[in-house]
């Protein structure tokens, strides 16, 4: 089928695109409020694309998308493979036609590379190094990675003890940077944070004895490096088969929740040819393939941007950056995975990104610190052209994404008055000396 989409604005049309093939967004972590696959279903159904995407229940907000042809829902384990292999063969049969396939999170981006090569004959998706997704995706390996390449990053360890931890931070000195080693194995680490700041040496054995108690997940401690607003940056791209990155944006993280630790609430595309050059050397070295997300750092002691962290993969706000062809990172890979040129165009300057349901609650954070008022949030919404959650032509997202984060705000305040009523039972001693039955020995205290 031939297409011919226009877009609303005065900017070229994107035309005669093959959208016959139809498109799998894969998502195997549960996370109801992730927004990137939305993006992508809605950036490559918006084309006429038939979009298909994998959801963990019913009620995931992105799954009532109206450019969604089908859904699965669907919560694999994702240390199995043959579990993840049947499953996928499962949907490709109900597709019935080979699909383009696009990971949105680090536990499929590692499967596909790993193991997705049976799934070939049904689903079409880049070949890197079968091995780079992990090295890239699991934070230790990226650094000796970096290491290894000259490549500027944070000086880290992965400490096997406690007091290893506590050399490396009388080495580095505090604050440090505590992170989770694999991102997709978070679902043992409980309420650990993938990326927290590390302020005492008190709060150095807390984590760590936490970490310690989180099975399957490793620590590692970085060195933190100070910055000011406007220092944290990101790159998206897409690199085709001979790692030439077409097209490739750079922008800043203005706001995240947490407060400068966290997923990015409101982002601004900004052009920096010196950061671009950097990374697309440094692609081509690694000979990737397929689309990926940067967060780095530029840290004003050495004037150097520092790698922090690579998905290998589209990133949860690469609706950001768009070209004045009208190309994002899903509809570039779409097309060249589909054997279509690329239409080629500029970064749209000055583009913003905001994650409209977290952003409010993340703004009074940097009030709480005293580095934004009302005015300054307001003025700094100005330009927000692309919204995670809202979008005038799918409005059943949004809708549904309130009412869950509204539940789930509920819920855990139920949770906590729930403990609090409880806690007084544990706190009261359960032995009274004195009043017990001569012959009876004292209960156990059962505080956990
Ligand atoms: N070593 C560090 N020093 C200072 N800030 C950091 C450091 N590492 C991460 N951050 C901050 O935390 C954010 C999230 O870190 P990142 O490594 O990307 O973790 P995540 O896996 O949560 O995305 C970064 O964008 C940056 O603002
Ligand atoms: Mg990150």
């Amino acid at each position: 089928m031939q297409l011919i989409f226009r877009r609303a604005d005065a900017r070229p049309p994107i035309e005669h695109i093959d959208t016959e093939t139809p498109a799998v967004i894969l998502k195997i972590l549960p996370d109801p409020f992730y927004h990137g696959g939305l993006g992508a279903s809605r950036s490559l159904g918006r084309l006429g694309i038939p979009v298909y995407s994998v959801h963990e229940d019913r009620l995931a907000p992105a799954a009532s998308s109206r450019y969604l042809h089908g859904r699965m829902f669907w919560t694999p384990d994702p240390d199995d493979a043959d579990q993840l292999r049947q499953g996928l063969l499962r949907l490709a049969a109900d597709i019935g036609r080979p699909a383009v396939l696009i990971p949105v999170d680090d536990a499929s981006a590692v499967f596909v590379a790993e193991h997705g090569d049976e799934l070939r004959p049904w689903f079409i998706f880049p070949a890197p190094p079968h091995n780079l997704p992990r090295r890239l995706a699991d934070k230790y390996l990226m650094y000796r990675m970096c290491r290894e390449l000259g490549v500027p990053c944070a000086t880290a360890a992965l400490p096997t003890s406690l007091a290893e931890a506590q050399d490396f931070a009388a080495r580095i000195g505090l604050p440090l940077v505590a992170k989770l080693t694999c991102q997709w194995r978070r679902g043992h680490a409980g309420a650990l944070r993938s990326t927290s700041v590390i302020h005492t040496r008190e709060e150095l054995v807390d984590y760590y004895g936490r970490c310690e108690q989180a099975e399957g997940t490793t620590l590692l401690l970085q060195e933190y490096i100070p910055a000011g607003p406007g220092d944290d940056w990101f790159f998206h791209g897409y690199c085709d088969s001979r790692s030439t990155c077409r097209p490739a944006f750079t922008g800043i993280k203005e706001r995240s929740y947490p407060p400068h630790f966290g997923v990015t609430c409101l982002g601004r595309s900004v052009e920096n040819e010196r950061l671009r050059r950097q990374i697309e050397e440094l692609l081509t070295r690694l000979s990737f393939h397929g689309i990926l997300d940067i967060d780095l750092r530029w840290d004003a002691r050495d004037d150097q941007y520092k790698l922090l962290d690579f998905n290998p993969r589209l990133g949860a706000q690469f609706r950001l950056f768009e070209n004045t062809a009208g190309i994002d990172l899903a509809r570039a890979a779409y097309l060249d995975l589909t054997g279509q040129a690329i239409p080629a165009g500029v970064p749209v300057a000055g583009r913003g990104f905001v994650v409209e349901i977290l952003d409010p609650i993340a703004a009074l954070g940097y009030r709480r610190r005293g580095e934004l008022d009302v005015r300054s949030w307001a003025t700094s919404l100005h330009g927000v052209t692309e919204k995670a959650w809202f979008a005038a032509d799918d409005l059943a997202p949004f809708g549904l994404v309130c009412l869950r984060m509204g539940w789930h705000g509920v819920h855990r305040q139920i949770n906590r008055i729930s403990r609090d009523a409880v806690r007084p039972r544990y706190l009261e001693p359960r032995y009274r000396p004195g009043r017990a039955p001569r012959g009876a020995q004292p209960e156990q205290d059962e505080r956990p």
